[in-house]
Formats: C-alpha cells, structure tokens, sequence
C-alpha cells in the first residue's frame, strides 16, 4: 500500500452489557484480530448505547467496560494498533447525536426494522425510552464521528447502517456538499451461532452461551448439556447432524474438515454415541479457549496496564471525533464566538 493512500477506517463496537462470549468469537472478534493490520480500526466500548435499554443498572454498564475491554486483548486484538475507546468518553459523538436527531423523523426511527424487533424483544410497547428510540442515530453518530466507512455488524444490524446513510445523505444534502461519508455493513459469512440449547442465538442473558473466560469446568457442562439430536437415544441408532448444535460447533471451531465430515458419515450411520463426539468437541474447544482465557486473567491481574491502554485509545478517538464535530458545526453555520478557533 503506498504511503500516500491511508488505510479504510473501519468502526465496530459492543455494548458493555456483560463479557463476550463464542458467539461474538466467531461472529466478530476472529475478523477484527486479522482486519487491525489492513485497516484503521476503531473499537468501541459502548457504554452509553448500553444505558438506552440498561437505565436501571448503571453500575453493570461500567463494571462490563473494562471486562469487554479484556476479552479484546484475550483473543489478540493489540491496542497499539487498533485503537479501544469509551464512548461515555466521547463527549463529540453525544453533540453530533443531538444535531442528527434534527435530521431523521420519529417515524422513520419507529419504522426501523432492528428497532422495531428490539422493542418486541423487550416489550417496551409504548414506554420505549427515547434513548432507545434514538439510538440508531447516536450509531450514526458513532460512525461519522470517526469517519469510518466499513463497519462489520451482524445481519441484524444492517438496518442501523441503511439508517446513518440516510442521516449522511441528508447532512450533506443540507450543507451542499459530501462532508460525511456513507458506510458499507461487513456482515460475516458465517451464519449466526446457536446457544448450546439449540436456540437460534447465543446470548448471556438467555443462558445459553459459553463465554471467552469460561473455566474448564465449565466448558466441559456446556458441552455435556448440548443439543443433539432428541431421537439419537442409542449409539447404534443414525442420528441427526442438521440442527444438532455439536455437529454446527464442530463446522464453527474445528479447522479439520475432512475429519468433520468423517465424524458426522459415522453419526449419520449409527454406531457414534453423543459423549463420544462430545468429547471430541469439548477438546477442540478447550483448545481453542485456553489460550484466550490464560492471557484474559494475564491482563485481568494488570489492571492498570489495561486502563492506561484505553485511556491513550479514547485520547486518539477524542481527537477523531472532535475533529469531524468541528466540521459539521462549521457546515451547518452554527453559532461561534469571535476569536474561537475553528477545527
Ligand atoms: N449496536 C452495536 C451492538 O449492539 C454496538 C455499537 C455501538 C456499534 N456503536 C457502534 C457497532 C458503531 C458498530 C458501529 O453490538
């Protein structure tokens, strides 16, 4: 790459609502380890998002920045090259959130599809915190605050990504030029993992997931409680791989795939018992996770190094995101006093 050409930015974050889990492994975090060297990459621990539907607990929103900021450094993100910040830190991405909301109408954020999902989810009904309500534009803001223009999101988010390009459009249309940038979602090939009870998501609060710091232990019961095949009550008889979430763990973590399709020719068949594959899974998982969960706990004990990181990586993204605040105030020919510099 020449040096004159800089890297894409890209932008992902996480709401800091509790640790991550495999989910978020093979769904994000695995890209964001490999795309840190061909981008520009900013990753942020969204604690103010976090609050629009976690008003009542404060407390677990700040407690879960510095365990979401671990589980980064667990699986390899280097925070010398990618850049991890907190978003309640950003005090640009609040203001350019409130210039936006001027820019997007209730009913379009009523219409929005991941919203309109979210709100049932959460049975909200008509008492949806306007927090909540808005903030796909506080995402929008999110993301022209730090000028990014790739953002890896789940299939569900792409909606939010429709939205800040709408909000893009109609800044710039209002200014009368392309000060902001539009963005593309980067939705993962691989399809959304099942919690280990066979529901379509894994997720802390359903129960249902195997988080990056889980202990030995407790790999070795999530996988003894999975969801196989109901009917596969013998090991002589054929069993189910389709919708079996051992068989779906196995295509998801284990690189060998001649012996994967080995092992579910033989389940298929009859004669390949749950606890035999189980095993089998829980080594490939322990493998995978033992690593990760020895340098979390390396970092864990270091406290202090960790702060230091995210307090170096909010002042670089304070800088990004002022900088574009700037800009847009500057075009949208907002109030300044005499002698105030510009950006
Ligand atoms: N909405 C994202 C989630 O729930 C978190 C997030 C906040 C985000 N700001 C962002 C993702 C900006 C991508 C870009 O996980």
């Amino acid at each position: 790459m020449s040096i004159l050409k800089s890297k894409p930015v890209i932008l992902t974050g996480d709401r800091t609502t509790g640790p991550l889990h495999l989910g978020h492994y093979v769904g994000s975090l695995k890209s964001r380890v490999t795309l840190q060297h061909s981008h520009e990459q900013f990753l942020l621990l969204a604690d103010t998002q976090a609050l629009t539907d976690n008003a009542d607990d404060p407390a677990k929103v700040q407690r879960n920045v510095l365990e979401v900021a671990l589980d980064y450094l667990a699986v390899g993100i280097d925070p010398d090259v990618t850049t991890i910040c907190v978003q309640s830190a950003l005090p640009a991405l609040a203001e350019l959130t409130m210039l936006y909301l001027n820019f997007v109408t209730v009913a379009r954020l009523e219409r929005n599809p991941t919203i309109k999902t979210e709100i049932l989810l959460r049975g909200f009904e008509r008492d949806v915190p306007a927090g909540f309500l808005c903030y796909p534009v506080s995402q929008a803001a999110d993301i022209t605050g730090f000028k990014a223009t790739i953002v890896p999101v789940g299939e569900d988010q792409a909606p939010l990504i429709e939205q800040t390009n709408e909000i893009v459009r109609r800044v710039n249309r209002q200014i009368g030029r392309d000060l902001l940038s539009e963005a593309t979602a980067m939705i993962p090939k691989v399809g959304r993992l099942p919690g280990i009870d066979g529901k379509a998501k894994m997720s802390k609060s359903l129960g249902n997931a195997i988080p990056l710091s889980a202990s030995a232990d407790e790999i070795r019961t999530a996988v003894r409680q999975m969801y196989t095949d109901p009917n596969h009550l013998r090991a002589a008889d054929p069993g189910r791989v389709e919708g079996n979430v051992v068989f779906t763990y196995f295509d998801a973590f284990c690189g060998d795939q001649a012996a994967v399709a080995d092992l579910k020719a033989r389940y298929r068949a009859g004669g390949l018992g749950d606890m035999v594959v189980k095993r089998q899974l829980e080594d490939v998982l322990q493998a995978l996770l033992a690593p990760i969960r020895e340098r979390r706990a390396h970092y864990a004990a270091d406290a202090g190094y960790v702060l230091d990181k995210l307090r170096q990586g909010t002042a670089r993204a304070r800088a990004r995101t002022e900088e574009t605040l700037d800009e847009v105030r500057e075009a949208l020919g907002l109030f300044r006093f005499a002698g105030d510099a510009a950006a």
